[in-house]
């Protein structure tokens, strides 16, 4: 798959899922710009790329004036955009629900769904200038199964199946198609360290077995999965909310 030439805003791409989306893309043509926060591995993001084609811009996306400034940036430096990448997230564990306080449940969605709408907000206007464009948003498998102890983590990751597909519906006329994608286990410090809390990846069945059903992805695994959802081969797909999830939500026990 190329993405020569296209213009792409990736958000967390400092670490993780979003900075092997990050690298993948530019690896494979694309002109990313990467926006988020953990600036020393964002510096070291751009500061290690080989391609020329890689940006980074620390940015907290909680703040609107973080948000115009990050998308003002890539407009500037790419001179528009034709895709962007909502893998900016938190998953904070261990409440339930009536353990959780107002600024646990305000910080939760702040990142996890009000990020990504802001950040939909300020570049659909640089999509549509484009004449249409791809927006993938990351949800998770918690959106339709869950484990014990992250209420505001599965509503934010539901919530962003129900805006994405809401947004497909609302901007085709626009030429822009969005997909969700519902993302299994990843070997990233987000899993790691939450399989850590919980006893260990055997405790939850999950295993890092490649031939496994249900085991723990590579980041790249789900790097390449959205570069099909932004590239022209997913002409026809939008709207969607993508397993990439190793069969896990297949899984009885
Ligand atoms: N790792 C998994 O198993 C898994 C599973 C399902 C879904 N996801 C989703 O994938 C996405 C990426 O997570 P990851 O696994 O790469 O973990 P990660 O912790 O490596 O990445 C999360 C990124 O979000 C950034 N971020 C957090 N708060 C931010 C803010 N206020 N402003 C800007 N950036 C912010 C962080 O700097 C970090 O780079 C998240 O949305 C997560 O919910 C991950």
């Amino acid at each position: 798959m190329t993405f020569a030439g296209k213009k792409i805003f990736v958000t967390g791409a400092a670490t993780g899922i979003g900075r092997a989306t990050a690298c993948y893309l530019a690896a494979e043509g694309g002109h990313v710009f990467g926006a988020g926060l953990d600036g020393d591995e964002g510096r070291d993001l751009a500061a290690s790329d080989t391609t020329g084609r890689l940006a980074f811009y620390e940015s907290d996306l909680t703040r609107e004036a973080d948000v115009q400034t990050a998308v003002a940036a890539a407009r500037e430096r790419l001179g528009g955009l034709d895709a962007v990448v909502n893998c900016a997230g938190i998953y904070p564990t261990g409440k339930r629900l009536e353990e959780l306080s107002d600024e646990d449940w305000d910080q939760t969605i702040a990142v996890n769904l009000t990020a990504i709408f802001r950040v939909c907000r300020a570049t659909l206007p640089l999509l549509r200038a484009a004449g249409g464009g791809s927006i993938v948003n990351i949800a998770s498998v918690h959106a339709d199964a869950t484990v014990p102890g992250v209420p505001a983590y599965a509503a934010t990751k539901a919530a962003v199946v129900g805006l994405s597909r809401q947004m497909a519906l609302d901007y085709a006329v626009d030429r822009i198609r969005v997909n969700a994608v519902l993302v299994g286990s990843v070997a990233t410090r987000m899993t790691l360290d939450g399989l850590e809390a919980a006893g260990g990846a055997e405790a939850l069945g999950l295993s890092f077995e490649p031939n496994r059903i249900a085991r723990i992805a590579n980041p790249r695994e789900i790097a390449t999965a959205i570069g099909f959802l932004i590239s022209d081969a997913a002409s026809f797909v939008t709207g969607s909310a993508m397993q990439v999830d190793g069969g896990l939500l297949s899984r009885l026990l």
